[in-house]
């Protein structure tokens, strides 16, 4: 039977993910309609990553024989500048990479290595998101720039 504690962390998770393709999914329609069709382009790429790592944890869940909870999702951070915008996924990112450093540590003591690996392996890309979205910070400067008010 499932370790009641890896169903938290799956769970806990697969509404983090979730959360995070809302976000992606609205600030891809908001910077649009600011006309800046690259950053919006990334974004839904972005958003399809965050929702196949809801469907791999979904799997896990499944294995257990159990359905995702649908509890209730964050709300959406849009923010009003460029640079808002990527303050909020960059704290976002992190809260995914503290949430899977803590699960990752505890399924490694207990010995649930599928579980560890899943989440290690999230663990990896959401730094890579983070990664990510320091270097367009920095190649966006301050952010005066393209930052536009609305
Ligand atoms: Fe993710
Ligand atoms: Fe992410």
């Amino acid at each position: 039977m499932a370790d009641p504690r890896i169903v938290g962390y799956l769970n806990r998770a697969v509404a983090h993910e979730m959360s995070a393709v809302q976000q992606y999914m609205a600030q891809a329609r908001l910077t649009a309609l600011w006309g800046m069709a690259e950053l919006s382009d990334s974004l839904r790429r972005e958003a399809q990553e965050e929702l196949e790592h809801a469907d791999r944890l979904m799997t896990r869940l499944m294995h257990y024989g159990l359905a995702p909870p649908g509890g209730q999702l964050a709300p959406v951070r849009l923010g009003r500048s460029v640079r808002q915008l990527m303050e909020y996924n960059r704290a976002l990112e992190l809260d995914a990479v503290r949430m899977y450093e803590e699960a990752m540590a505890y399924c490694r003591r207990t010995g649930a290595r599928e579980d560890a690996a899943l989440f290690s392996a999230l663990l990896d890309e959401e730094w890579e998101h983070v990664r990510e979205i320091d270097a367009q910070m920095n190649a966006n400067g301050s952010g005066d720039s393209d930052g536009r008010e609305r």
